[in-house]
């Protein structure tokens, strides 16, 4: 961690919890780099903070993806038929687009099938990653393979969630060729979809795994390095940017700083760190 990061995350923490406690007001970074005054939220204290509606009732049912033939597996549409569920239904109708999609012919040819997006479409809390890789292509699923099990480890045992209840999805829906990054016309192309995504679930808040996903997001050409420690804000938002899980296993030395972007988003979520769970 560079020490101007260093120095821009606790000065941001320490600005935070001063304006926590005064019930005042907290600084939003836009995507476009305007500065946004508005209110601080008001902390959310609950064991299960990330979900509007239960996940056992409101089941992800976007992943895998349904097969262009079939627009709609057999199992999401019984969940979708049998919920009555709205958001269900309308990221199934994206997800079978997607299914469909043929805008960039490299990820075309290569790809086994599109990777939609999976969790709860109530959840407060989406993470956005950079593409499928090769398992993802193969399960259809985002984030199943090593990066994936990080992933999932730093959700359940980091942040005290379940993987279930929060939504995962990408930049771009097709696998990159030699897991190569996604290339600036692939990420248009797609956004879309991310944006549509978006719109149906409205979390409050968005991890950005990755540089790719957080210059694609925000619309900013900057490094993680100066990107994390601050919040921004897309769509409603809060939005606050962390190492990709494939970065962290080759680079095991970065997790003690995704630990404490993890933190800085549970603080804005309202939820405990373990320091303070285990100090009751
Ligand atoms: N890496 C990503 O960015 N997304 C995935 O879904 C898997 C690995």
């Amino acid at each position: 961690m560079d020490q101007l990061s260093k120095t821009s995350l606790n000065y941001y923490l320490s600005e935070y919890l001063a304006d926590l406690k005064r019930a005042g007001v907290q600084e939003i970074w836009r995507g476009d780099g305007v500065k946004k005054a508005g209110p601080a939220p008001a902390p959310q204290r609950r064991s299960v903070p990330v979900s509007r509606r239960e996940s056992a009732q409101a089941p992800v049912a976007t992943a895998p993806n349904p097969p262009a033939s079939s627009p709609v597996s057999a199992q999401t549409s019984a969940t979708a038929k049998q919920d009555g569920d709205e958001r269900v239904v309308r990221l199934q109708t994206i997800a079978a687009e997607v299914a469909k999609c043929e805008r960039c012919p490299e990820l075309v040819a290569n790809r086994t099938q599109t990777v939609f997006g999976v969790g709860n479409p109530y959840s407060e809390l989406v993470f956005i990653g950079e593409g499928p890789g090769a398992e993802e292509d193969l399960r259809g699923e985002p984030f199943v393979g090593r990066s994936g099990k990080l992933l999932t480890d730093m959700i359940e045992k980091g942040m005290g969630l379940s993987r279930s209840d929060v939504f995962i999805c990408n930049v771009v829906r097709c696998r990159p060729p030699g897991n190569r990054n996604p290339a600036e016309s692939e990420a248009r192309a797609c956004r879309p979809f991310l944006d549509a995504t978006l719109d149906v679930v409205r979390p409050k808040f968005i991890c950005c795994l990755g540089s790719v996903a957080a210059t694609n997001l925000l619309a900013v050409n900057e490094t993680m390095g100066r990107l994390r420690g601050n919040v921004y804000e897309y769509k409603g938002a809060q939005v606050v940017c962390t190492y990709h899980p494939a970065y962290l296993l080759r680079n095991p030395a970065a997790k003690k700083d995704a630990w404490q972007d993890l933190q800085l988003l549970m603080k804005l979520m309202g939820l405990e760190i373990p320091s303070q769970r285990k100090s009751r």
